[in-house]
């Protein structure tokens, strides 16, 4: 799977595929179908009619690089639905990405965050060993990661509305995104699309009881005092509870390789240090493993070409099993490989990179340094996650129902 080729699009290895084609085999199993593209083809890919797949980790850097100048966001969870425009770059989102940023400064908040965050996984550990099993993974991991989400971003007066309404938000988006299409503007009112509204609109109705009630501390009581306008606050904010939800697949991850590595397991339940272990997790299972970008016009870039209405899919999953720097056992899960490891530019992208870098990332890797070491601490995992499958319709996620689990 390894090497890069700089080429113009003509150049480029391609399946041959017709666009049914490809639809059907990118929807019987989406990572198989680009792994064997990619073995067979090497890590740049023109799939089928004017749709490019990205695995070398130079061209994925670029194409991320110059999103919103030639690459343009496309798909639900982008800009798209909360601007109402697909504009590049559109203004009053870059606002908002400095704005969020800015109100996630504060070392000592978050820090203060993390303490709460590692009591209330330590919290759920003592109910799940209880149990002897933690029934529903997904579920339980969901709402430990959203109710860290909605503390931190509303201090201690973070109501569980919030959160009930954004598990709710979540399942009518999940519908949506799950799908590879976009469903055409004239079919907004088919029921999933009515749902989402739906669910959309209840969720901005509990963030907009949340506001007035954050502490001052808290990132959105810092927006609100900022005096930022209410109506994209609220609406921005529904963006922010869900993709805030992202690590629970990570989580997911974190305790499968914890199963299927029993000695592993023992050494960082012992020195609590998981720092490579959680950084290893996010390169073999990069929960956003899929990046899609579109082009509006004939895009040049790095030497290769993209007609207008391109679409560019760039994957994590396949940069991070691509890039030279991981060595000759990129599929192997090996947390020892990160010591003394500096991975050039767009080798290792779990948060993306550019202009749309992940804006909850820093967060996002603070909360899982936070709750790794307390899963490891207190949970020895059952070795049945040796043969999980793969659910790649959503978030990268095994698919795992219930784990059992034993006190250490
Ligand atoms: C481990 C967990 C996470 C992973 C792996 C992840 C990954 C990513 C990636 C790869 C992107 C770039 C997408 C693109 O360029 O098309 C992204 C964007 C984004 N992420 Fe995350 N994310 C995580 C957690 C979070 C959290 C906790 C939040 C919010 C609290 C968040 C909010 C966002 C937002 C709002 C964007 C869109 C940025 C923009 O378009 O300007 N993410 N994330």
């Amino acid at each position: 799977m390894r090497g890069s080729q700089a080429s113009g699009s003509r150049d480029l290895p391609t399946t041959g595929m017709s666009q049914s084609q490809l639809t059907i085999a990118y929807e019987t199993d989406r990572i198989e179908f680009f792994r064997r593209c990619v073995a067979q083809h090497g890590p740049l890919v023109q799939l089928g009619p004017a749709t490019y797949l990205i695995a070398d980790h130079s061209y994925a850097m670029s194409v991320l690089k110059n999103t919103d100048e030639q690459f343009q966001m496309t798909r639900v969870l982008g800009r798209e639905p909360a601007q109402g425009s697909r504009d590049p770059g559109h203004p009053k989102w870059l606002e908002w990405r400095d704005v969020m940023l800015t109100a996630q400064k504060s070392d000592p908040v978050l820090s203060a965050h993390m303490e709460w965050v590692a009591g209330h996984a330590d919290a759920f550990c003592e109910r799940w060993l209880r149990a002897g099993q933690i029934h529903d993974v997904r579920a339980e991991l969901e709402l430990l990661t959203a109710s860290s989400f909605a503390r931190y971003a509303y201090g201690e007066g973070a109501d569980d509305e919030v959160v009930r309404r954004t598990r709710e938000f979540l399942t009518a988006l999940l519908v949506i995104i799950g799908s590879p299409f976009e469903i055409p503007h004239s079919l907004r009112f088919l029921p999933r699309k009515r749902r989402f509204f739906k669910a959309r609109k209840a969720l901005e109705e509990a963030i907009g009881d949340a506001i007035p009630m954050a502490s001052e501390a808290s990132v959105v009581g810092q927006i609100r005092d900022s005096g930022y306008p209410l109506a994209p606050l609220r609406r921005y904010m529904t963006t922010m509870h869900a993709a805030g939800t992202v690590p629970t697949a990570v989580l997911m991850w974190a305790l499968v390789e914890l199963g299927r590595q029993p000695e592993l397991a023992d050494e960082l339940a012992e020195t609590g240090e998981c720092g490579d272990f959680v950084k290893e997790v996010l390169r073999l299972w990069p929960a956003t493993w899929l990046i899609m970008r579109e082009t509006l016009e004939d895009v040049t870039c790095d030497g290769l070409s993209f007609p207008a209405g391109s679409v560019v899919l760039l994957s994590p999953f396949f940069v991070h099993r691509n890039a030279p720097c991981f060595g000759p056992d990129p599929e192997v899960f090996r947390p020892d490989r990160w010591m003394g490891l500096r991975p050039p530019p767009g080798s290792y992208i779990p948060f993306g990179a550019g202009p749309t870098w992940c804006l909850g990332g820093r967060f996002a890797e603070r909360e899982l340094n936070a709750i790794v070491p307390v899963l490891a601490r207190r949970l020895r995992v059952a070795s049945d996650t040796r043969d999980v499958a793969l659910d790649d319709r959503r978030s990268l996620q095994p698919k795992l129902k219930s784990l059992r689990v034993t006190a250490r």
